[in-house]
């Protein structure tokens, strides 16, 4: 968010309430004009008088008796570059999933015409409740950006996901969506996302601990520097972002089908889901039974998904992932040979700490011909904008020569 630009922060009733004030003075400091509506259970954690303190700003609250002006709730949805509501509570996400609006702040966010962020804030057993996990589906399929709740101790002595993430971060989310470059504006990107499952009879499979949140990670970044994007992924249980086709696939020759029917149009293919090497020969039509004698599987090779693209490539660039455990850099420039990349990014899938399933990863770019660059661990969302700026810097050439990248 550049300097002297505007944002609207909604205020509801969770605990975390009371961290609001240490939230705004973050973004005063770094210039952002931040104008606080709060609803009356908010109140109960953070007084209208501090945030109007730290804010330099009036805070409206649901008392719409003090309010001046009967319009109050139109003029300040106005104008805004940013919008977040934080915490969000069970009940407020539900009115806004809901199209409610029977309060200042629930009306003033239904007249909202900027990029909005929810930060839910609550109970790791409220969060996990199917009735709150629709609602975030629901406003996530509208556009709105869910910044995910952490993992710890809770105010009520619970663990579980449902922290406010540290305001740090979140000041850096909203700062760094208005900052981002229009890059790839014009451009078609296939992104590859998650596991595939190679079923052994109708209830078992073989597959792997992709969560898909590296491709979605990639996809999310792509679109919101202007590609227009398809994001193709296995069975993965994390929000998938709006804003873009999503193809659910299962099997590794599912995701060859997708792909196929889009690769001539696209200009750009990542692929970072962790596509299965193997399947099951003859996959049993019926449940295998437990006094059945021990099976032996027998297994026969996947298509190798980028290795076929890259016998076709064209102009087009192809990023391909390597994960690896040991030798990374060698191992992923012979993939990158063989596969015909542009780009590859290996990791080291033998660590906990990034890799597969949590939000952190570590990657060793390389280019084709040129020096690896060490990313250092960051969060997917960090490494997602890097993967895009190298790619585009791989593909470059080709996109010089012939005014277009395919
Ligand atoms: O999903 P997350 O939990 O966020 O985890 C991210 C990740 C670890 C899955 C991701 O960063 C990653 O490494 N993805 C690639 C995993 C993989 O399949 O690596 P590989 O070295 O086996 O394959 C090399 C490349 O060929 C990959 O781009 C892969 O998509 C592709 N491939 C592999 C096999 C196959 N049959 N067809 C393919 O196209």
């Amino acid at each position: 968010m550049e300097k002297e630009k505007k944002m609207f922060l909604g205020v509801t009733g969770g605990i975390a309430a009371y961290k609001m004030p240490d939230f705004v003075r973050l973004l005063t400091k770094e210039g952002v004009d931040v104008h606080v509506v709060m609803t009356k259970n908010a109140e109960q954690f953070v007084t209208p008088a501090v945030l109007r303190t730290v804010s330099g700003n009036r805070v409206l609250t649901a008392d719409w008796s003090h309010q001046d002006d009967p319009f109050d709730h139109l003029n300040i949805s106005k104008e805004m570059d940013a919008a977040l509501i934080a915490p969000a509570t069970a009940n407020f996400i539900a009115k806004m999933a809901h199209g409610i609006a029977d309060d200042l702040l629930s009306t003033a966010v239904l007249a909202l015409a900027c990029p909005l962020y929810v930060a839910p804030a609550m109970n790791p057993r409220m969060l996990q409740n199917p009735a709150v996990m629709e609602n975030l589906r629901i406003l996530e399929s509208r556009g709105i950006r869910i910044i995910p709740p952490e993992s710890g101790a809770m105010a009520c002595g619970e663990e579980g996901e449902g922290r406010l993430p540290a305001l740090e971060q979140l000041r850096d989310i909203l700062l760094a969506t208005r900052a981002r470059k229009q890059d790839f504006i014009g451009k078609r990107v296939i992104v590859t996302a998650g596991p595939t499952e190679e079923p052994i009879d109708p209830v078992r499979c073989l597959t792997n601990r992709s969560s898909g949140k590296m491709g979605t990670a990639i996809a999310r970044a792509a679109a919101t520097r202007g590609a227009q994007v398809t994001l193709i992924h296995g069975p993965v249980a994390i929000p998938l972002p709006a804003g873009m086709e999503t193809v659910a696939v299962r099997t590794a020759r599912e995701m060859l089908d997708a792909l196929e029917s889009r690769f001539e149009a696209c200009d750009m293919l990542v692929m970072a889901a962790a596509v299965s090497d193997y399947r099951v020969a003859s996959p049993i039509a019926k449940k295998m039974k437990k006094t059945d004698a021990p099976p032996t599987l027998a297994l026969v090779q996947n298509p190798d998904l980028l290795e076929m693209f890259g016998k076709k490539k064209g102009r087009r660039v192809l990023v391909g992932f390597a994960a690896e455990t040991e030798d990374m850099a060698h191992n992923a420039r012979e993939k990158m040979r063989r596969k015909n990349l542009d780009l590859i990014c290996a990791n080291d899938v033998s660590r906990s700490d990034i890799g597969f399933g949590g939000a952190y990863n570590e990657l060793v770019i390389i280019p084709r011909g040129q020096e690896p660059l060490h990313t250092g661990r960051l969060t997917k969302e960090a490494l997602a904008d890097i993967v895009l700026d190298e790619a585009l810097k791989a593909g470059a050439a080709a996109f010089a020569a012939s005014g277009g990248m395919k």
